[in-house]
């Protein structure tokens, strides 16, 4: 479908007030056409219980230069990670009951969600970081720099994000930045940039690497450029097999951009990285405004919004949210549902999904100011619709405007959608067949009722 020539640079400006930097161009980020797999007819498998919570540090020591060392073992070394993940016996977080007692909303997960040729979402993803920079913009920073801004605070919003299902080990080289062989302006990297360029670009970033470094078990790849080396600009993700010189193949990379270091920060990693376990951009890759869709919500639409949190139906997609947490609405009626904030961990409902056909769904969760969300204007019922045949930029995710043209919270970092969550006695039709009232609230926990006519 999409090349990467027109998912970069798309996003652009469009969102006022970010416009000063040159690099600043939205979240702009691309995908070439082989990730499309998280709309392929698949088998699902249950990501395994229970989670690893504990976040080890990471090996941080540079690799001897001319050993052959390895970027650590893999737990089994020739299972691939997609299917054996491992599992810890601490057990801190309740374990997801998906497998032992199948819920009652079991049948509504999308058939069409897999798990196939993304990086894992439960259990350890294991990362190697490699920093790259060029004849033309030699690095004038220490790796260590910008390492820092990495280091930790990607992996803690992640364990908050998956409710510590989801362990993001970084795995960086650090003794110095590897010489790429050509110019910086040579990939084309801000003219849009095309699968071919990109996957030069992180193959040539590989090579400077050499084949003493063994990359096996690894997950994903990032590759970091000099921080002032402009033509690098927006980050991108992709999910094109590439192969390290020490003959590992990895499935997923990431090559960042000027947006980590000058836009975004370190929440760039948690967008990019969401690519590589398969979510999609929430944003318009063609025209419109970067929150034209869903506001401030879930950071892989605006990475700098109001409410980073994932969508509920993300989490619900990564394994994060079990599928006895979404209560299904899939018959006529009246229904009463208690939805707890989907910011904080618990074996609660999180959810509500109606089926609307075949691939587009309704849904509700809590979106309050707690945990990653302190930041959010808008909090309560969020209502929106997801449909896993529309492709990332073209709009899978649309909240749903409750209140249109309020101009959101009067904060424009995020748009008109910023306020659309219900308030404690409101009642809104979605136009869907489905109306909604919100008729209580209990400590964090809001009461919906819910009227399926359709
Ligand atoms: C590094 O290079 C950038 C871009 O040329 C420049 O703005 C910056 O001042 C340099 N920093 C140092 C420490 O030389
Ligand atoms: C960059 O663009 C030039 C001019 O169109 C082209 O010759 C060159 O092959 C491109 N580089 C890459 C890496 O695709
Ligand atoms: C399914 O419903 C969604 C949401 O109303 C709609 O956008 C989409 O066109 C529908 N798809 C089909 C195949 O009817
Ligand atoms: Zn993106």
């Amino acid at each position: 479908m999409r090349s990467v020539s027109i998912l970069s640079f798309l996003a652009p400006a469009l969102l006022s007030g970010v416009s000063a930097a040159p690099f600043n161009n939205g979240a702009a980020c691309g995908l070439p056409a082989k990730v499309t797999t998280y709309v392929t007819e698949s088998h699902y498998t249950p990501p395994p219980e229970p989670p690893t919570t504990s976040i080890s540090p990471p090996v941080s020591t540079s690799l001897p230069p001319t050993a052959t060392t390895s970027i650590s073992p893999p737990e089994s070394s020739s299972t691939s990670s997609f299917t054996s993940i491992p599992v810890s016996s601490s057990t801190s977080l309740p374990a997801s009951s998906s497998t032992s007692t199948p819920g009652p909303s079991a049948s509504c997960r999308p058939t069409s969600w897999t798990r196939e040729g993304h990086a894992p979402s439960v259990g350890k993803l294991r990362a190697a970081l490699i920093f790259v920079d060029f004849p033309d913009m030699p690095a004038n920073t220490s790796v260590s720099e910008l390492y820092s801004l990495v280091e930790t605070a990607p992996a803690e919003l992640y364990k908050q994000m998956s409710y510590g299902k989801l362990e993001l080990e970084l795995v960086p080289l650090l003794d110095k930045f590897y010489r790429m062989p050509a110019a910086s302006s040579s990939y084309n990297y801000s003219r849009a940039l095309t699968t071919e360029a990109h996957l030069k670009y992180i193959n040539d970033a590989l090579t400077a690497v050499g084949p003493s470094v063994s990359f096996a078990g690894i997950d994903v790849l990032y590759v970091l450029p000099a921080k002032y080396a402009s033509e690098i600009s927006t980050s991108t993700a992709t999910s094109a097999d590439v192969t390290a010189l020490d003959g590992t193949v990895i499935g997923n990379s990431v090559t960042f951009g000027q947006d980590l270091y000058f836009s975004w920060g370190y929440k760039t990693v948690n967008h990019e990285t969401g690519h590589t376990l398969g979510l999609p951009d929430l944003y318009p890759y063609v025209g419109g405004t970067v929150p034209q869709w869903v506001g401030g919500f879930d950071l892989m639409g605006l990475i700098g919004g109001q409410s980073p949190d994932y969508l509920a139906w993300h989490k619900w997609q990564l394994g994060w949210v079990a599928d006895n947490q979404v209560e299904c609405i899939a018959s006529a009626g009246k229904t009463t549902h208690r939805l707890s904030p989907i910011e904080v961990a618990g074996e609660t409902t999180k959810a509500i999904a109606v089926p609307l056909n075949g691939t587009a769904y309704l849904l509700a969760e809590v979106r309050s100011g707690l945990g990653i969300d302190a930041g959010a204007c808008g909090t309560g019922v969020l209502l929106y619709t997801a449909n896993t045949a529309v492709s990332g930029g073209s709009g899978p995710i649309r909240v749903i405007d409750s209140k249109p043209n309020s101009n959101g919270c009067g904060n424009n970092n995020g748009g008109e959608l910023n306020d659309a969550p219900l308030a404690v006695g409101t009642s809104f039709n979605t136009g869907l067949g489905v109306v909604v009232t919100v008729t209580g609230q209990e400590g964090d926990d809001y009461i919906i009722e819910v009227e399926q006519r359709i």
